[in-house]
């Protein structure tokens, strides 16, 4: 089944009120439930009712009190027409499910010993027969009976006993923000008193054994609720708010209404346990599922095509947050790397799609970067277009207008054109066209007089193969050739295929500054010499384009030295010298400086400029440009290294950019001095951070066994630390042993690979090693291929998602090319194989 976004109509009925009874057992959990339903005056004539139903055992259905005969098919219930009545009814089933089969983590299922449910995208019809879409609001009461401890569902708890509670949403929702939980669990304790006066029990519920590891999400849940309060005026609506953290989870987390259900490696967080980069994303998805509270749980998307309209707008909250619980321009540097990562490379291949896709096979794949984060960056430059007053209008005006109801894309831009008087017409073309637009720029100085002439191309992308120019904000700074600001940071507007903008009373030809704070996702391609790019390293004022020097020098030199170019090495590394020298620049800042860009990233950047990317050579060079680094910093790292030092652990930014600049000079000196100082620092590490940091030091160096057995000795009884231990050992592995050494970690006994986080600790990492699972011959590959076979009649949401390992295949080589192409004709070819594991399989093949 292929669903279009063009044949989207409103459901037959409206359901007012839904009372669900939950006997829970293992095996034959009984859920009864009463649709209190009438027909919808917006769907005019009469209708069918269709329920929604997957793998449901149907017990007894009632219509008014009287019994009803019908059989189920594979996807759900019919009641016909003339069965009706054409005012209020009430609809009751009872069905049967076993929560302890249900291997795929979606609708009702255990992780050791605890129910739980994940209901978004569509799980609830793996619960009960139901009008299963986004569009149809209602309000919940739910009992549940069970002898567990601990009995949790949405809303407010309005009545227990022994073996049973009842629960109260107040708030219409639609199923997929239903949830439940039932546990042996403990709670962690805070509280919130809202603006108004509203006071609200806040509770982090996790296993016996883990409450002390809640403080730090319980610690960002209260920031996060001051903040959506002080910055967006929105308030907490109920009077409990339970955050829960599960072992076996397929995504990171979940933003049922009033019962946040977490994968519990987004929870659980200790000094000793976690690292600074757990701790920042804990803080952002703690914060991420809060935000939903108002964008996607009021305002909720009319249908899954609109997935955007909650998730972009979430994430640029939550990356909003972030930066003013830290630094605004280092999450800025994470974000853009990440985004680039993620969503350029998806982008730019098989599975490129619109941030508004126009059809689907299986809803769960697209959840996706172009989704979330490029979702985010349109946010961003909305706000960057109408400014700030402009896009705080729209959003008060948004939350009025739309609030209890399921809305659209559409609905958001009017929401902008209404307070701001902007046409947005052509904004909306980021919407709907997918692809990432080239951006070139030319100069030209003549009599004081600067001018910039930009010209933009959206290359072909999957089903659309002509794009219209977008609307581009590019923000632009001037500096002089002294180093001096001439022109602060101006956003010039972009609307034509080639435009120009002029500076004009210049005493000096200016240096740019272009592309400011990454003012749009697009690939800026400005040929410049090295000395600009060093010159700029050292005086922007920007500091994300100050850094974006450095990366954009050090992807010069790497591309330079592949394909025969002028050796740009020494000054890379004379003017990263420089910069790492210069204790006045926050430590976080020249931490990121440090980075260069990873193995994929040049390969993209090879790819797009017509070259074929070779994974060893560039693994060879980013390999030989650190040894470089390390060679001409050598006197400086232990001197750093010492002054960066200790100290108490606390999780806040300073301390982590301290961390992160420490453990990246540590890294660099285990390529000089043998590994001797990252031994020590191991023997010598209090907290997380600094323990892995030295062991991915000495695994860089092929050393490190010893370490890895202590690491093992000490936290063998935590799965979620063991996961480090699992993911650093193939990420670092040499090109040639990285698919052995994922092979030989999943043959052990005691590897879970059932558990998403287990399976992704392994394979993740054997995907994300780009000489590893690129090493010819093809081992990496069919590796892969066998687990995703695996693991897909299980998890195919899982096995899904980590299928986009192969999404890079047009790149390569012709003989890389035809051992992909193998490996996604075999999974296609798997008799049974999933509908989420096909459609992906089947869209990367198609473009071959
Ligand atoms: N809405 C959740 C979040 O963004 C993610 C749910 C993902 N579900 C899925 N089936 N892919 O936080
Ligand atoms: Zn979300």
């Amino acid at each position: 089944r292929t669903v279009y976004l063009a044949d989207y109509r409103p459901w037959s009925h409206l359901v007012d009120r839904v009372e669900l009874c939950f006997r829970l057992a293992p095996k034959g959990t009984k859920v009864a439930a009463k649709l209190h339903m009438r027909p919808n005056p917006a769907a005019r004539g009469r209708h069918v009712l269709r329920l929604d139903g997957e793998g449901l055992r149907l017990i007894t259905l009632k219509l008014d009190g009287a019994l009803l005969d019908l059989t189920p098919d594979e996807t759900g219930l019919t009641v016909p027409a003339d069965l009706l009545p054409e005012c209020p009814f009430l609809l009751e089933t009872e069905v049967a499910i076993d929560p302890e089969t249900n291997t795929a983590l979606e609708g009702l299922y255990m992780s050791r010993g605890m129910y739980c449910t994940q209901c978004e995208a569509e799980g609830f019809r793996k619960i009960t027969f139901y009008p299963d879409r986004p569009d149809v609001m209602a309000r919940f009461h739910v009992r549940i009976e069970s002898d567990l401890p601990v009995l949790l569902s949405n809303g407010n708890p309005t009545a227990s006993g022994e073996g049973w509670a009842e629960w109260d949403d107040p708030w219409p929702k639609p199923a997929y923000l239903f949830a439940l939980v039932a546990g042996d669990l403990v709670a962690h304790r805070g509280g919130f008193t809202t603006r108004s006066g509203r006071s609200v029990d806040l509770a982090v519920w996790v296993r016996p054994g883990d409450e002390d590891r809640c403080a730090w999400a319980m610690d960002s849940l209260i920031r996060s609720m001051k903040w959506d309060e002080e910055v967006y005026g929105r308030e907490y609506d109920l009077d409990v708010f339970n955050i829960v953290a599960v072992d076996d989870f397929n995504m990171g987390a979940m933003e049922n209404k009033g019962l946040n259900i977490f994968n519990s490696k987004y929870v659980l967080a200790s000094p000793e346990s976690a690292t600074d980069d757990d701790f920042a994303r804990i803080e952002a998805i703690i914060a991420h599922e809060y935000f939903h509270n108002w964008t996607g749980n009021r305002i909720t998307c009319r249908d899954w095509f609109q997935l955007c309209l909650k998730e972009g707008l979430t994430v640029f909250r939550d990356q909003q947050f972030s930066g003013d619980m830290r630094s605004h321009a280092v999450k800025r540097i994470e974000d853009v790397a990440v985004l680039r990562a993620r969503q350029f490379r998806e982008d730019q291949g098989p599975l490129a799609h619109p941030v508004r896709p126009e059809s689907f096979v299986e809803i769960n794949n697209f959840y996706t970067a172009t989704v979330y984060e490029k979702g985010a960056e349109l946010i961003r430059m909305l706000k960057t277009l109408v400014g700030d007053e402009g896009y705080a209008k729209a959003l008060n005006l948004y939350f009025s207008r739309h609030d209890g109801e399921a809305a659209t894309i559409e609905d958001w831009l009017k929401v902008f054109g209404d307070a701001t008087g902007r046409d947005l017409t052509q904004f909306a073309l980021w919407y709907s066209e997918a692809g990432t637009p080239r951006l070139k720029v030319a100069e030209a100085w003549q009599d004081g007089s600067y001018t910039l002439t930009f010209t933009q191309e959206t290359p072909p992308s999957p089903g659309q193969p002509v794009k219209a120019p977008k609307v581009i904000p590019i923000a632009v700074g001037l500096l002089n050739p002294n180093g001096d600001e001439v022109l602060p940071t101006t956003v010039l507007e972009m609307t034509g295929a080639t435009q120009s903008f002029r500076f004009d009373g210049l005493a000096a030809r200016p240096v740019p500054s272009i592309l400011r704070g990454f003012s749009a996702p697009v690939v800026l391609e400005r040929e410049t010499s090295a000395d600009e790019r060093a010159f700029l390293l050292a005086h922007d004022t920007d500091l994300f384009n100050r850094c974006e020097a450095g990366r954009s020098l050090a992807r010069e030199m790497l591309i330079a030295g592949l394909t025969g170019g002028e050796d740009l090495l020494p000054a890379w590394r004379d003017a990263l010298a420089r910069l790492i020298r210069d204790d006045t620049l926050d430590p976080a800042f020249r931490a990121l400086a440090l980075r260069l860009p990873s193995e994929d990233d040049i390969a993209q950047a090879l790819h797009q400029r017509g070259h074929t990317p070779d994974p060893a050579a560039i693994h060879a060079a980013r390999r030989a440009a650190g040894d470089a680094l390390a060679q001409a910093l050598a006197a400086d790292l232990p001197g750093m290294i010492a002054g960066l030092g200790a100290g108490r652990f606390a999780p806040d930014a300073a301390g982590a950019g301290r961390r992160a600049l420490r453990n990246a000079a540590l890294a660099l000196l285990a390529r000089v001095d043998g590994g001797a100082a990252a031994q020590s620092a191991f023997a010598a590490a209090d907290n997380m951070t600094d323990q892995t940091g030295a062991l991915a030091a000495l695994l860089d160096i092929g050393q490190g066994a010893a370490e890895l057995a202590r690491f093992r000795d000490e936290w063998g009884h935590d799965a979620n630390v063991m996961d480090k231990w699992l993911s650093l050992q193939v990420a670092l592995a040499a090109p040639d042993r990285a698919a052995a050494q994922a092979e030989t970690l999943a043959a052990d006994p005691g590897f879970d690979w059932r558990n998403p986080n287990r399976f992704r600790a392994v394979f993740g990492a054997l995907s994300g090693h780009h000489a590893g699972f690129h090493q010819a011959g093809g081992a990496g590959y069919r590796l892969l291929a066998d687990w995703l076979l695996r693991l897909d009649p299980l998890n195919p949401q899982t096995a899904a998602r980590l299928s986009t390992a192969f999404e890079t295949w047009p790149r390569y080589d012709a003989a890389r090319r035809d051992l992909i192409r193998a490996e996604l004709e075999r999974i296609l070819g798997q008799p049974g194989l999933s509908r989420d594991l096909a459609e992906m399989a089947g869209r990367m093949i198609a473009a071959a």
